[in-house]
């Protein structure tokens, strides 16, 4: 018991020897703030700061910036870890801050790190000129304004300098190398103009240069290709002329980046200086000459090497195969010539390989070995070889290349024979263009497996068979092109799997049945083209579900019925063109309140009723309605019979041509015959010999851009009401062409087109022009391009010969005995076109420029842009 009451008792002397103690320590706290209080300078700047900032949705700034609590303990501040506590880190970053950033940040004079990145700052840069202890500036990813200000060179400790992703303006600041400490330095993604300067070399730390997506102009620096520690150079995306520096010395260089400028001459010998280099872009330049051919020694560490878009020519050097690491390789849109080195096979790490546009051949089985190394490349993912020379069938040996390759691309080539079959194991093909080709055969055997695609074009081959019903397995595609091929047979029903198709074009086919129903469950499609083919039957009410769709391309079919009603809904159509059917009933009410249709075709049917005047109707250069006998009424421009019977001087008007016509006709008849008679015996000896045969030759855009040289003006010979003719010279076959480009914006032109492709190709005889081909496809940058290339005649039109022009040099004359020579081989033709090719066919468009001379001054007759055909009594004796 005493010893308890003892314990207490020292308890209590305990405590009263331990509070006052307690209470100094507390009183030493107080004093620790009272200190703190005293260095009032940096809150006042931080607090400043704070005013300025106009947004702060996260409330970074607001939840704890207040005078309560000390500014050390702030978010995103951090100061020095000894007094007078100072503001050493400012911490802001991808906060969504707005407003300006405040100048007093120029007075935390012991600040080393700032960062105010990924915020929407805007207006200038502060004076920051005081900060000699700042070392890190990042101010990246904001909306600043106005120029670099030279002042920032005062900040001579700054080792990072980030202002990428700005409005910045103006000149990289003259007096940059005072920064002698800079080893980073971030401009990219602003609007800075002027030259590079040269000083940099002097900032021997400098590690990285990342300039690009600027405006920089003049040439590069010799001394920016000289810098000993430099590790990465990023000029791209800038206007810098002029040729690359011929001396490199950057024995540190991992990344240089000079693509999309306008630099020119060659790559530098002083390539083989820099063999730490692991990333190359020069594309997107003038650069040119050949690659040197040690390319692949001298950069041994080389992963990316991106040259395309150059005017680089040669052969590619078998030394690419040599860098061990090299993966990704872009050579497109250059003139490369030869084959494809098969050294490339030793790049075990390859995972893309771009050779599109160039001039690369095979020609043999030793030009397609390349197919068979690249099968060692086990990560290839994406080869593309389109636009090329490459020549015959495809080697069996593609099916070698690994199977985690996504893009397969042999577009416009010149490859032939059938697809082997076995290609079907790429089940990770993403992409598989053979488009522009020459290939043959079905495509059963192997499309269906290839179950990832998303884009398949076989467009413009000679593709025959079916679509198998196992195309309903690539449900993730987006793209189907299978145009222009020989395609036969239904649509399967389980294409409507394709859900996720937005185009689908099947023109130019043979298919025929119904178009399915299913189609209408494609939401998402924008482009559907059935045109050509021998489709019967109704369109689908179905179609009328589309929710994207933008065109619809229906024409040269043999539908029926009439435009099912739920076409009223669809508000994105832009384009309908159902032209060339059998479609009748009348017009639907509904095509005038389509608000998006700009371009209606429904010519060619037997659509009844009166035409509306308002919605597309109202404007007649951007629909065509004509031969619908039952059509009347509609705008002034579109000329059809008005509605309403009893016009009497329309009646009248009627009359007289009907009247004069057949005894016009009856005339020009016994014209006709008398100069028949007169010449035909002494011309029958070499009738028959120019018929040119079934066979057709097949060329593309290309061929037609080549030989008329892109349809130069110096080519072009006349231009007329639906387009321009052009003199051009076929490349394979030698032969002196007149190409005639239809220019499809011209109201009609298509419709001339087709006319004329019509009445060529059943009619041939020795006094009609005769035609080699038609081209029917899409240009450069996609527009549809539409002609017709005919042999060429020497002496041109006759129109040349009557009608002497001002300029030239001596008047051609024609004698009698030519003059009616040239009108009997007329009659001849017209005589051949009104009874003897099978359809009685009328010219519609006889005149002298359309009467073409060849070198023996034989008259041939040509255009049937506008020809009509005569369909015998039941069309009630009319042309239709
Ligand atoms: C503040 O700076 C010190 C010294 O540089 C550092 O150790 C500490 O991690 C920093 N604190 C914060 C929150 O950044
Ligand atoms: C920028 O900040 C946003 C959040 O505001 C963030 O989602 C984004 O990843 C940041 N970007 C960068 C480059 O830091
Ligand atoms: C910076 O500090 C100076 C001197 O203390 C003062 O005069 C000036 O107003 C301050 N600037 C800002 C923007 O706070
Ligand atoms: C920058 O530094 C130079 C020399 O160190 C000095 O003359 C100049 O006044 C300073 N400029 C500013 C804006 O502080
Ligand atoms: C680089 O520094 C040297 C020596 O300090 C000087 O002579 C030269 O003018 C500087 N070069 C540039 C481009 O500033
Ligand atoms: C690019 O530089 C050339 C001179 O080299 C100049 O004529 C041209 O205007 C510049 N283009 C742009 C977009 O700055
Ligand atoms: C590129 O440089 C050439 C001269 O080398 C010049 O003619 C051309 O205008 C330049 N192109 C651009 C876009 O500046
Ligand atoms: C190539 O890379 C290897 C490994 O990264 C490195 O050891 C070697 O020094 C590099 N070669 C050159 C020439 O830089
Ligand atoms: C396609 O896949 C089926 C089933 O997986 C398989 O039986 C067939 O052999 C494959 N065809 C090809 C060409 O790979
Ligand atoms: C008719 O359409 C054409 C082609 O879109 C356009 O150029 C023209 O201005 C239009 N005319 C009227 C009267 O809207």
């Amino acid at each position: 018991m005493l010893l308890m009451r003892h314990s207490m008792l020292l308890a209590k002397l305990a405590v009263l020897i331990v509070l006052p103690f307690l209470l100094l320590c507390y009183g030493v706290g107080n004093v620790y703030c009272s200190t703190i209080h005293e260095n009032r300078e940096d809150l006042r700047s931080l607090l400043d700061f704070k005013k300025r900032i106009s947004s702060d949705p996260n409330g970074a700034l607001m939840s704890n910036w207040t005078t309560n609590t000390h500014f050390c303990q702030w978010n995103g501040v951090n100061c020095t870890s000894t007094p007078p506590y100072r503001v050493r880190e400012l911490i802001l970053t991808g906060l969504n801050l707005g407003g300006e950033i405040s100048s007093s940040l120029g007075n935390l004079t012991s600040l080393n790190y700032l960062d105010l990145s990924n915020n929407s700052f805007h207006g200038p840069i502060p004076l920051l000129n005081k900060l000699q202890n700042l070392e890190y500036l990042l101010l990246g990813s904001n909306l600043l304004q106005g120029v670099i200000p030279d002042a920032l060179t005062n900040c001579s400790n700054l080792v990072t300098l980030d202002l990428s992703g700005n409005n910045l303006n103006g000149l990289i600041p003259p007096r940059i190398s005072f920064l002698t400490k800079l080893a980073y330095i971030k401009l990219y993604s602003n609007h800075v103009t002027g030259e590079i300067p040269a000083s940099l070399r002097n900032i021997t730390n400098l590690q990285l240069v990342h300039f690009s997506k600027n405006q920089l102009n003049g040439r590069i620096p010799d001394e920016v290709m000289q810098m000993p520690n430099l590790m990465e150079l990023h000029l791209n995306q800038n206007n810098l002329s002029g040729s690359i520096p011929e001396v490199w010395q950057m024995p540190n260089i991992l990344v240089l980046d000079l693509s999309v400028n306008n630099l020119s001459g060659r790559i530098p010998r002083a390539l083989s200086n820099v063999s730490s280099l692991q990333g190359l872009s020069l594309a997107s330049n003038m650069l040119g000459s050949t690659l040197p051919s040690n390319i692949g020694d001298a950069l041994p560490n080389l992963t990316i090497l991106y040259l395309g878009e150059n005017y680089f020519e040669g052969h590619i050097p078998a030394s690419l195969g040599n860098p061990p690491g090299l993966g990704v390789i872009d050579l497109s849109s250059n003139y490369f010539t030869g084959q494809i080195p098969n050294s490339l096979g030793n790049l075990s790490q390859l995972s893309s390989l771009n050779l599109d546009q160039n001039m690369l051949q095979s020609t043999d089985n030793e030009g397609w070995e390349f197919i068979h190394a690249l099968g060692k490349c086990r990560s290839l993912k994406k080869l593309s070889l389109s636009i090329n020379r490459l020549q015959g069938a495809i080697p069996n040996s593609i099916v070698n290349l690994s199977s985690t390759l996504t893009y397969l691309l042999m577009s416009e080539n010149n490859l032939s024979g059938t697809v082997p079959p076995r290609i079907g194991r790429f089940s990770s093909l993403v992409q598989l263009s053979l488009d522009q080709n020459y290939l043959t055969g079905t495509i059963e055997e192997w499309v269906g497996n290839m179950t990832k695609l998303e884009r398949l074009n076989l467009r413009s081959n000679s593709f025959v068979g079916i679509i198998p019903p196992s195309i309903g397995q690539l449900t993730r595609l987006t793209y189907l092109f299978l145009a222009e091929n020989q395609f036969t047979g239904f649509i399967p029903p389980s294409f409507g799997n394709l859900k996720s198709l937005s185009e689908l074009h099947l023109s130019y086919n043979n298919f025929k049945g119904g178009i399915p129903s299913e189609l209408g469950s494609f939401r998402v499609l924008t482009i559907l083209n059935l045109s050509s083919n021998r489709f019967s039957g109704g369109i689908p009410e179905t179609l009328g579900k589309f929710e994207q769709i933008q065109t619809i391309q229906m024409d040269q079919n043999i539908l029926t019925g009439n435009v099912p009603s739920t076409f009223r809904t669809l508000n994105t159509l832009s384009r309908l063109n159902l032209s060339h059917n059998n479609l009748s009933g009348p017009l639907p009410d509904f095509l005038n309140d389509l608000k998006s249709l700009t371009k209606l075709d429904i010519s060619y049917n037997n659509f009844q009723g009166e035409v509306p005047t308002d919605g597309v109707f109202a404007n007649a250069t951007i629909i065509s309605l004509n031969d619908n006998p039952g059509l009347c009424g509609g705008a002034t421009d579109l000329h059809l019979r008005s509605c309403h019977v009893g016009n009497k001087r329309v009646g009248v008007v009627n009359y007289l041509i009907k009247i004069l016509i057949p005894i016009f006709g009856f005339m020009s008849l016994v014209l006709l015959v008398y100069f028949l008679f007169l010449e035909k015996k002494t011309r029958r000896a070499n009738a028959s010999e120019q018929s040119f045969g079934e066979h057709f030759e097949k060329v593309t855009y290309n061929d037609l851009a080549q030989a008329t040289r892109d349809f130069s003006e110096s080519n072009l010979i006349g231009r007329g009401s639906y387009g321009s003719v052009y003199r051009g010279k076929l490349k394979e076959s030698k032969m002196e062409v007149a190409v005639k480009v239809f220019d499809l914006e011209m109201q009609g032109a298509e419709r001339s087109f087709l006319s004329e492709c019509e009445a060529l190709r059943s009619i041939q005889h020795r006094n009609l022009l005769p035609i080699i081909t038609a081209c029917s496809t899409v240009d450069k940058v996609g527009n549809v391009f539409k002609a017709l290339v005919y042999e060429l005649m020497p002496n041109g039109s006759l129109d040349t010969w009557l009608h002497h022009k001002g300029d030239e040099e001596a008047p051609k004359r024609l004698g009698l005995t030519k003059i009616i020579s040239i009108a009997i081989n007329v009659a001849d033709a017209l005589d051949y076109l009104h009874y003897d090719c099978g359809r009685p066919t009328v010219h519609c468009d006889l005149k002298p420029s359309n009467i073409l001379l060849d070198d023996d001054m034989n008259a041939l007759l040509g255009d049937f842009g506008i020809a009509r055909f005569y369909q015998g009594p039941q069309s009630h004796g009319r042309f239709s």
